[in-house]
């Protein structure tokens, strides 16, 4: 069934039915546009790379997906680990590299600097874009006492959420330089949101999850929450997509946008 509008209004009294207490968000793609952005810098780097950097492994790649390879391997994944996970699908090899390593380098190291590059152009040439219903949304929660947390696996987390002039709607903030920090693991594992529940010292039972990435709502489940949300800002199929990894609902939008 694709995901309805309809089913938006609903969410208001779930949150009360469940007894949620706390709103846990993912950055990207839930609160602000920058999946888009982070889906173009995966293509723009991965298809460079399989024209003309494979050295070892099938040659005959197809280029990189947006529709398929981003939701599968990417999307909610921390940077690295989202290479690894492609590069296996496709079955392909790279040595891990060293940090500074470039693309010319064709290490992991090196391929995960050159997409971080062109997505820090995008982020300077498209600036961020917010979800306005989102923003609407959580706006009123505070107003009514719930709290609030955002999490992300991107480093760049802060950086955006400065940039679109919202980190102060977040009572707590974990994101891929904390992950690294405190070695939380990467989604589908749910470290990242049972460390904003425990910061936020609510339990987890009593907090929703908000996740537009499908390692995302699997992390969400994983984690025992109260309730985990799917937003699908993409088409019906993904709806289905989110539902079959553990969303409790979906929705296209937030309430008191429509
Ligand atoms: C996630 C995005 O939020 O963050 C991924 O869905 C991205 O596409 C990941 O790769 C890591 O982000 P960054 O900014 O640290 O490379
Ligand atoms: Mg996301």
């Amino acid at each position: 069934m694709p995901a309805s509008p309809k089913t938006a209004p609903n969410l208001n009294k779930l949150l009360q039915q469940k007894n949620i207490r706390a709103l846990i968000f993912d950055l990207d793609g839930v609160v602000t546009q920058t999946a888009k952005l982070h889906a173009a810098a995966w293509k723009k780097m991965f298809d460079e790379f399989l024209q003309n950097g494979i050295e070892n492994g099938p040659k005959s790649q197809p280029p990189f997906s947006i529709q398929t390879d981003y939701p599968r391997y990417l999307d909610g994944i921390s940077r690295l680990d989202g290479i690894r996970n492609f590069l296996l699908a496709r079955n392909l090899e790279l040595p891990p590299g060293q940090p500074e390593d470039t693309f010319e380098k064709r290490s992991v190291w090196g391929l995960a600097n050159y997409k971080n590059e062109l997505y820090q152009q995008l982020l300077q040439t498209q600036g961020v874009a917010i979800y306005p219903d989102t923003i609407t949304w959580i706006k009123q929660k505070r107003a009514e006492n719930f709290r609030t947390a955002i999490i992300s696996a991107s480093k760049n987390c802060l950086q955006v959420l400065q940039a679109a002039q919202i980190e102060n709607l977040f009572d707590v903030r974990i994101d891929g330089n904390i992950s690294q920090e405190r070695n939380l693991k990467s989604k589908p594992e749910p470290d990242i949101f049972l460390e904003a529940a425990r910061e936020l010292n609510i339990s987890p039972t009593n907090c929703a999850v908000f996740e537009d990435a499908r390692a995302g709502v699997q992390a969400g489940k994983a984690g025992n929450f109260g309730l985990v949300v799917g937003v699908n800002r993409k088409d019906a199929s993904e709806a289905k997509a989110l539902l079959e990894s553990g969303g409790g609902l979906v929705i296209t939008q937030f309430p008191g946008s429509q």
